[in-house]
């Protein structure tokens, strides 16, 4: 099959995919469960916060594998841009970790268990083409979950100093949500990979996901099973977008003629990006 061009069905308004550089502080007023005051979803905030970092540097290094087989300078363009924003995203992240080991989580366990398995496992044993495949399809997951978080509101129970690194990673996101899918369909458009690519994202960002929130909520003292699947129940009735992310994912995803601009919510993320912008300035 031939590869297609698919860059020019991002919207004409993206123009140059940029990081911007944030700064952003986490000190000790930010409360231990600053998810809505409650340890569950706070958990599984945490366990966000805890498998992005390595796994951005891999969608980068998924990507950079192919980055000299594109001609289409629009796309070589944007490729850039996605490294550059990803490298940031990781690096904000990882300051979380210093205030999460301030209050007194272990987190490196599940680091170098998630290590582990991802990097020196999974990444080492996939062919190159997986690798690029399971990207795009992460990225197409963390732009819904983006898109839920800025288009409903789902960051109000939030403590701002986290909202706002959470708002700008949304955002750019949004921004560069087909560069890993454009290289794909450039490099091998084939459906079967980018299928399997799905079943890789889909299996890993549950797995470790669940495992990061169990691994930090085995470490809140006196939180009994009742009282963590109550609020579980209680962040699904507030968040029920939450829990059909990987539904709308698959459901999407899995369309033959699928490109992430089809969903057009760049207006979106240009808002929240403007208004940080100013506040930032
Ligand atoms: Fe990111
Ligand atoms: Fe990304």
């Amino acid at each position: 099959m031939p590869s297609m061009t698919t860059t020019t069905q991002a919207p004409k308004e993206l123009g140059e995919i940029r990081p911007r550089v944030m700064g952003f502080e986490f000190d000790d007023s930010i409360p231990r469960h600053w998810v809505a005051g409650a340890a569950v979803p706070t958990a599984m905030g945490n366990a966000l916060h805890l498998i992005f970092p390595m796994g951005e540097r891999f969608f980068v290094r998924a990507v950079k594998h192919y980055a000299d087989h594109i001609d289409d300078p629009q796309l070589r363009a944007q490729i850039k841009g996605f490294y550059a924003q990803e490298g940031r995203h990781a690096h904000e992240h990882e300051k979380v970790f210093a205030w999460m080991e301030r209050q007194g989580l272990d987190i490196r366990r599940f680091l170098a268990i998630y290590k582990k398995i991802a990097y020196a496992g999974i990444e080492r044993i996939s062919p190159h083409k997986l690798r690029l495949a399971a990207t795009a399809a992460l990225e197409h997951y963390t732009a819904i979950m983006a898109e839920n978080a800025l288009k409903h509101g789902l960051l109000e129970r939030v403590h701002p100093a986290m909202r706002e690194m959470l708002v700008w990673h949304a955002c750019e996101e949004i921004e560069h949500k087909a560069v890993a899918y454009d290289v794909l369909q450039q490099v091998d458009s084939s459906y079967p990979l980018r299928v399997a690519g799905m079943v890789v994202a889909t299996g890993t960002l549950i797995g470790f996901w669940f495992l990061g929130a169990a691994m930090l909520l085995r470490q809140e003292k006196g939180l009994t099973l009742r009282e963590t699947l109550r609020q579980l129940r209680a962040a699904m009735q507030v968040n029920p977008l939450g829990r059909q992310v990987f539904a709308r994912g698959l459901r999407e995803y899995l369309r033959r003629d699928f490109h992430p601009w089809q969903t057009d919510n760049l207006a979106l993320a240009r808002s929240h990006l403007e208004r940080l912008e100013r506040t930032a300035a």
